[in-house]
Parts: structure tokens; C-alpha cells; sequence
């Protein structure tokens, strides 16, 4: 119970590793906002955050609208009266070759893995600097490290990683005088949902990249998330945590 009564915010909580984040916090006593464009599984994830006996919201929202993000996530602001972690989990890729990328595609790709990192923040930022308190974690990715090498086609998304990447630095330097810290996970390839339709050969390419011949668990994940929350990281900020395996060595 190492996060007792705090308030987290978990965008993506709709999804695989955004599930798991929100009932491992749960788990450690916090209670859990969860904000996704997934309505039906935000109501997943909110019972798995009750069945540990702390409070669970959840907002329905598109987070690369400005508007509305700071419509929804100031909602929870106020009902709660102040937020003491904030994890930007949503976001995804797409693969597509860059010689015959659209403006739409690349402008989607930057939209929702790095200008809703800033939407959501900027929503929550002057309260955690009112209460001079706050952590915040963002999940950026190995493509922001190295590139395609894990999936070839990848140039936006590893882009808008990257973006999130100098975000968070940048942040990091800005907020710490306000008690605030800002740091980023770096994940490589996750025993997801999103991997269970791979061939074989595919799973073989994969593995034979990563050092440890191991993906990640959405569970060890969450511990660092964790970690990155209590008490005994106050001093830890503008860190980005590879969680690859060694890929991006
Ligand atoms: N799974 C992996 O192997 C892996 C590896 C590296 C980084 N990541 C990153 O981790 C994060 C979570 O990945 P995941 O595997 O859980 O993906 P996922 O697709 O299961 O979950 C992503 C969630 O984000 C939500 N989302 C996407 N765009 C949104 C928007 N505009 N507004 C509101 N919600 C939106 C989706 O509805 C979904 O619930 C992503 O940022 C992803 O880029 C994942």
C-alpha cells in the first residue's frame, strides 16, 4: 500500500498496458481516473480498480482535442480537488512507409502519442503546482531510442516518441522547483494483446533483437510506474527507463 489515498490519472486506461498500470496502482492504495476514447472498456478497467477498495472514475474523452481534454480531465481535477500522479499512457502506431505517407497520417501519429501528452498535462499541471507536488510519467517508447529497428515503417510514431522524450526533460527541468517530477518508461516490445496474432517467424525476428530473448510483462511495467510514484523517488526526474530487454543498446 505504498500509494495510500493518492490520486492517478491513467490515460489509455482502455487499453492493455493502461489496464494493468490503473489495477496495479489500485492495488497499492491509490485511487484511479481512468480517461480513454474506449468507453465500454474504461468500464472494464474502473471495476478491476473498485475490486481494491479505492475509488475509480472514468472520463470518456478524445485526448487530442484541447477542448475537451481539459473539459474532461478538469472535471476529475475538481471532484477530486488535486491529482498526485498523472501517467500518459494512450497512444499507439501505425505503420506506413515514409516516401508514401500523408499529412493526415503523420499529423495523427504526432497527435495522439504527443500533443495529447501535452493536452493532458497541461490540464493538470497548476494544480500539482498549487499543492507543490506531483508526479508525472509518461510512456514514450524504443522507437523514440532506436528508431525503426524494431518495426520498420515507424518514422511518425518514433517521431512523436522522441517528441515525448524532450517533453519530458524539458518538463522535468521547468517543474522541479515546484516539487514535481517528470519522468518517461521507454518500453520495448510487451506481451500484449496487440502480439498474440504473430506468426512464428515474426515472434523469432523479434526476439532475436532483444538481448534477454524475453518481451516485457504489462506487470513489471507497472511496477515501475510505481516506483516512479513513491515516496522514495521525490528526487528522481527527467529519467527515460528502457524497459526493452537491452534492444536499444
Ligand atoms: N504494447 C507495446 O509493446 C508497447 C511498446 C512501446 C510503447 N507502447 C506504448 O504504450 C502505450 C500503451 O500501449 P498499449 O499496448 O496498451 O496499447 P493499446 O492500444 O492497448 O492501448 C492504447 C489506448 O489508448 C487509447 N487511445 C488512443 N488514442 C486515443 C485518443 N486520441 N484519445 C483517447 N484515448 C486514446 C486507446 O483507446 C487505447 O485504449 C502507448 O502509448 C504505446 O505507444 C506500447
Amino acid at each position: 500500500m505504498r500509494l495510500q489515498g493518492k490520486r492517478a490519472i491513467v490515460t489509455g486506461a482502455a487499453g492493455a498496458l493502461g489496464r494493468v498500470i490503473a489495477e496495479t496502482l489500485a492495488a497499492e492504495g491509490a485511487h484511479v481516473a481512468g480517461v480513454d476514447l474506449n468507453a465500454d472498456g474504461l468500464e472494464i478497467t474502473a471495476a478491476g480498480v473498485r475490486a481494491h477498495g479505492v475509488d475509480a472514475l472514468s472520463a470518456t474523452a478524445d485526448l487530442t482535442d484541447f477542448d475537451a481534454v481539459q473539459a474532461a480531465v478538469g472535471g476529475i481535477v475538481e471532484q477530486w480537488g488535486g491529482v498526485d500522479i498523472l501517467l500518459n499512457g494512450a497512444g499507439g502506431g501505425a505503420v506506413s512507409w515514409f516516401h508514401e505517407m500523408s499529412y493526415e497520417t503523420w499529423s495523427t501519429q504526432i497527435d495522439r502519442n504527443l500533443t495529447s501528452v501535452f493536452n493532458v498535462t497541461r490540464a493538470v499541471l497548476p494544480g500539482m503546482i498549487e499543492q507543490r507536488s506531483g508526479r508525472i510519467i509518461n510512456i514514450t517508447s524504443v522507437a523514440a531510442i532506436a528508431g525503426g529497428r524494431l518495426v520498420r515503417g515507424a518514422t511518425a510514431y518514433a517521431a512523436a516518441k522522441a517528441g515525448v522524450v524532450g517533453l519530458t526533460k524539458a518538463l522535468a527541468i521547468e517543474v522541479a522547483e515546484h516539487g514535481i517530477t517528470v519522468n518517461a518508461l521507454a518500453p520495448g516490445a510487451q506481451a500484449t494483446p496487440g502480439r498474440d496474432n504473430d506468426t512464428p517467424e515474426r515472434r523469432e525476428a523479434l526476439l532475436a533483437q532483444i538481448p534477454t530473448r524475453l518481451l516485457g510483462q504489462p506487470e513489471h511495467l507497472a511496477q515501475t510506474v510505481v516506483y516512479l510514484s513513491a515516496p522514495e523517488t521525490v528526487n528522481v526526474t527527467g529519467v527515460i527507463l528502457p524497459l526493452d530487454g537491452g534492444h536499444s543498446i
